[in-house]
Parts: structure tokens; C-alpha cells; sequence
């Protein structure tokens, strides 16, 4: 008798220190059932993803630049410039290898004459400006050796022709 309890309350606090293993009982605690920080930090560190995560939401972006401009929505424009620039440095940050072609390709006076451009509100200057990043977007995925990114729908849209026939991407 005196066996079986002292095997029962060493399996009860087997059972209680496995739930305690990662310090969590929440199997939905992902981040802090790791054991260490370290891996901890590991694991936040690849659900960011790199740079086709960045491209993700660029391309994105990029497409709702073409239909703000469409729509004479500048200030959309504008706003998805914006975001489409600092997910540029995130990706950036993850994947530094990529920074110099990037940055030869966007260079901080681009950002800033299409801001311009778009600002102006003149339709002429704004789909001119589109066009310069378009060009710099293919540009780089020349430089990057994914040529192929290029072939799709996305690029292939020069946007300015198809004006005032929304509904396309
Ligand atoms: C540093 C140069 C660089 C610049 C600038 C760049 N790209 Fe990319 N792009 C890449 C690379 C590299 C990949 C492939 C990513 C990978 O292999 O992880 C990619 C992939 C993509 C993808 C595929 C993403 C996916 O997985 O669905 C899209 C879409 C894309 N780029 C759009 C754009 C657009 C739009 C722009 C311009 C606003 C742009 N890219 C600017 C380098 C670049």
C-alpha cells in the first residue's frame, strides 16, 4: 500500500511538472511553452517571415496603388506608397542581403518624387511616377535573379491605358 501511494503521488507530480515544462498549461501558447527565451525568440523571429512575406503585402499595395490612381484617389495612392516603403525596410532588416539592390532601386529620392508626384494631383504625373515603380520594382527582381516574379498580371498592367475601366485587379 505504502508503494502504490508513493507511486501514485510520484506520478501525480510527474503529470504536474510536464504541465509546467515550458512554464504554460495553454497548448495555444506557442511563444512561451519553448523552454528557453532563445528559442523563444527563434520562433517569433521565422513567423515574421523574410522577404517573400514583404513582397506579399508590396504586391498588394502595388495593385492598390493602380486602382487608387484609377480612381483619382490620390491620397490612397499616397497612402499605399507609404506603407509600401517601410514594408520594404522591414524586409529589408529581415534579409540585409537584398538592401543594396533595393536601395538602388528605391532610392530615397524616388519615394520621395512619387509622393510628389502623387501629390500634385495631376493624372499625367501620377501614372509617369507609377510607371517609375513599376520599373524599379521589375528592375530589381532582374537584379535579384527572380526575373520571373515579372510574368504576372501585376506588372504586366501598365495601369494609364486601362483609366476609367475599373474592375481589373
Ligand atoms: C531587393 C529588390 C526588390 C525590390 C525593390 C522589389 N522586389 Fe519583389 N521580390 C524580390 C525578391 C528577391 C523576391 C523573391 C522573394 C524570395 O525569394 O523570398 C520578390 C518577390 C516578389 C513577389 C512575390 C511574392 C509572393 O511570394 O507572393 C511580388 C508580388 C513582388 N516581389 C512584387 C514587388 C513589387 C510590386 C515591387 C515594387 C513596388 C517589388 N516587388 C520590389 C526583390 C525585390
Amino acid at each position: 500500500m505504502r508503494l502504490k501511494s508513493l507511486l501514485a503521488a510520484t506520478a501525480a507530480v510527474m503529470v504536474m511538472g510536464s504541465a509546467h515544462a515550458g512554464g504554460h498549461e495553454n497548448p495555444n501558447a506557442w511563444v512561451m511553452n519553448a523552454p528557453t527565451d532563445e528559442e523563444r525568440f527563434e520562433l517569433i523571429q521565422g513567423q515574421f517571415g523574410g522577404y517573400a512575406r514583404a513582397m506579399w503585402e508590396i504586391g498588394h499595395r502595388f495593385r492598390g496603388m493602380r486602382g487608387a490612381l484609377r480612381n483619382g484617389n490620390f491620397e490612397l495612392a499616397q497612402y499605399h506608397l507609404e506603407e509600401m516603403e517601410e514594408a520594404l525596410d522591414d524586409g529589408n532588416q529581415r534579409r540585409p542581403r537584398r538592401a543594396a539592390n533595393s536601395e538602388r532601386f528605391f532610392p530615397a529620392s524616388l519615394w520621395k518624387e512619387v509622393d510628389e508626384a502623387f501629390g500634385s494631383g495631376d493624372a499625367d504625373k501620377a501614372w509617369a511616377a507609377f510607371d517609375r515603380v513599376r520599373n524599379a520594382c521589375m528592375g530589381c527582381h532582374v537584379a535579384e535573379n527572380v526575373e520571373f516574379m515579372n510574368r504576372q498580371p501585376m506588372f504586366e498592367d501598365r495601369g494609364q491605358r486601362r483609366q476609367g475601366r475599373p474592375g481589373r485587379e
